[in-house]
């Protein structure tokens, strides 16, 4: 705009003896001051005038861009997965400047679908920006989720922002998602009654918790608290409710999905029960250069603020990694071998199904694959674990490890009972031999999706898209 504005400009101006050429000149300058002015103050947003330091903190999140590979460091729960897109991609997670364009990105949501397809909900936008509430009020909750996702991408303007968290424009904590609220008063913890300690923790916990999408309810987000919010109570009501995510292709197991149950974890741990919360160990105070004290708004991993965050209850930093170090090899060893047991059952149960076996014979079997998945996955999903709830990651594993071997007894039973002598199993040692034992072709979900992008993403969707890309 502002350079088409300058070419007519230099144009008119080059007889700029005539009255004309001046008249165009004039005009075209206040215009030209007008636009610029204009594009300017459409880009710059208040919450940046007013808060500078919080402001440019919340986008140093930019800067967090390196993620793992969960598949390639731990292929069996591709394995585990199966019949489902966690199969397909899944990273660890990054700063909050990429949340919109890597759920663009994976390909666990796909490409877009065919005409009259329902395809993947908009819910998945839920937990990526403010425009999903927005969203929710303008076209109803129910409105929202049941709309597909890639129809709602060209709606999304930004990531976990400001009004994520605060009532727009104030530093007044809030809790824009309605399951959230809801969640938290299932909990007996409703956000408008809680000091600003335990809000910090629930504006986290609106999206760093464990979620559902409600079938009967056309997808909409819910956390399943009624009973209460750990693994057991939770399962509880999955299991009332005969709730499953997908039917295992290998074994028919109904599968249940754990979700980064973070606030969960945490909200039971001695950390909690001191008033330490994810605001002391993630968003801790800091300085500006004039030596003005605000909250960090770059959230990243704990360790790096170990002198503000805590240094006032723990010795060094040295002696704390090392004992971060030695729980997570401890609990990673744990979750290494039940997920060797689990794979190990699905194939089992393929085995007694493949001679014939029945559901009477089966049914506890396939329960214990169930219920075993889910604490393993309740583990696993929680990115923290060692450091938010050590002790509970251990006992969730050591759970899992008695149902599932309690499960492949039983599936020892019934393969005796079928004289099924020999079980095959896969070969899951790399991420590209599990993907081939499940048959999923990663080239061309690969294919397909960069076609999506180059053709819908790349020509239609906002910036925020492609941030990282
Ligand atoms: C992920 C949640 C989250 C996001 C996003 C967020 N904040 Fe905050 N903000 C907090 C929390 C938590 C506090 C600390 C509140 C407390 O301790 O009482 C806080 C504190 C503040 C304060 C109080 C002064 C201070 O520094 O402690 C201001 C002002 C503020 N935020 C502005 C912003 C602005 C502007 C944005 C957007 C650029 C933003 N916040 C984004 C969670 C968030
Ligand atoms: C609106 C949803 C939302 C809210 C609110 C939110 N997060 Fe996140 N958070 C995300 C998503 C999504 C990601 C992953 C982004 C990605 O990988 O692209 C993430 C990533 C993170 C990470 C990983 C950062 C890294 O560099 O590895 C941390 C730590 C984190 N969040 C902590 C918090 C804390 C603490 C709060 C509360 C102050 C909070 N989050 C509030 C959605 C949210
Ligand atoms: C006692 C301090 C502490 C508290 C409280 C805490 N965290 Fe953490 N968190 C950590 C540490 C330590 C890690 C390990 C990674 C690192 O920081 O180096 C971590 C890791 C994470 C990660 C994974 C980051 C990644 O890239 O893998 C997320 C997400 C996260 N925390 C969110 C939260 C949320 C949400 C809460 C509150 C419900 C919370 N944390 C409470 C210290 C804490
Ligand atoms: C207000 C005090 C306080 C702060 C701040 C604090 N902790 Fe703790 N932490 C405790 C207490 C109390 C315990 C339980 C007793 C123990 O094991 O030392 C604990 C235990 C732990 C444990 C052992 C595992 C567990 O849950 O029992 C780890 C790991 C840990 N803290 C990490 C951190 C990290 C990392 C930070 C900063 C990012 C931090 N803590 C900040 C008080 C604190």
């Amino acid at each position: 705009m502002i350079n088409l504005l300058v070419e007519v400009m230099m144009k008119a101006s080059r007889p700029l003896r005539t009255k004309v050429g001046l008249g165009v000149l004039t005009v075209g300058l206040a215009l030209l001051t007008f636009t610029s002015w204009s594009l300017q103050s459409a880009e710059v947003d208040p919450n940046q005038i007013k808060f500078p330091n919080q402001f440019d903190s919340w986008q140093a999140t930019v800067e967090q861009e390196e993620r793992e590979d969960m598949l390639a460091q731990y292929p069996a729960s591709i394995i585990l997965w199966a019949g489902s897109s966690f199969a397909k991609e899944y990273h660890s997670p990054r700063g909050h400047q990429f949340a919109v364009a890597d759920v663009t990105h994976t390909l666990r949501t796909g490409v877009a679908i065919a005409e009259g397809d329902k395809g993947l909900s908009a819910s998945c936008w839920t937990c990526k920006t403010p425009d999903a509430p927005r969203l929710m009020k303008e076209m109803g909750i129910e409105g929202y989720s049941g709309a597909n996702f890639v129809d709602l991408g060209r709606e999304i303007k930004s990531v976990v922002y400001c009004s994520d968290c605060h009532i727009d424009g104030s530093e007044k904590l809030a809790l824009p998602r309605p399951h959230a609220q809801d969640a938290m008063a299932k909990i007996k913890l409703p956000f408008d009654k809680q000091d600003s300690t335990m809000q910090g923790a629930q504006v986290c916990g609106q999206c760093h918790v464990s979620y559902y999408f409600q079938p009967e309810n056309n997808n909409k987000v819910n956390i399943p608290w009624i009973f209460g919010n750990t693994a057991d109570t939770i399962e509880k009501y999955y299991d009332t409710r005969r709730f499953y995510e997908w039917i295992h292709p290998i074994s028919k197991t109904p599968i249940l999905k754990a979700r980064h149950p973070e606030f969960e974890h945490w909200s039971r741990s001695t950390h909690a029960k001191k008033g330490v919360t994810c605001i002391t160990c993630h968003m801790p105070e800091t300085k500006d250069d004039q030596g003005n004290a605000f909250t960090d708004h770059k959230v990243a991993g704990a360790m790096d603020n170990f002198e503000q965050a805590c240094s006032s209850c723990h010795g060094s930093k040295s002696a704390m990694v090392k004992k971060l170090d030695k729980i997570k090899a401890n609990i990673d060893a744990k979750a290494r071998n039940v997920e060797s047991l689990l794979v190990q059952a699905h194939y089992e149960a393929k085995a007694a199904w493949d001679a014939g076996a029945t559901w009477p014979q089966m049914n506890d079997s396939i329960m214990a694959i169930r219920h075993a998945q889910w604490r393993w996955d309740f583990a696993m999903a929680s990115h923290g674990l060692y450091a938010h709830n050590p002790k509970e990651g251990v006992e969730l594993l050591d759970m899992a490890t008695e149902q599932i071997t309690y499960g492949r007894e039983a599936l020892a039973r019934v393969l005796n009972q079928l004289s099924v002598e020999k079980v095959e199993y896969p070969d899951y040692s790399t991420k590209e031999k599990a993907h081939a034992a499940i048959g999923f072709i990663e080239a061309d979900a690969i294919k397909a999706k960069q076609a999506f992008i180059k053709e819908e993403v790349d020509k239609h969707w906002q910036p925020v898209a492609k941030t990282g890309y």
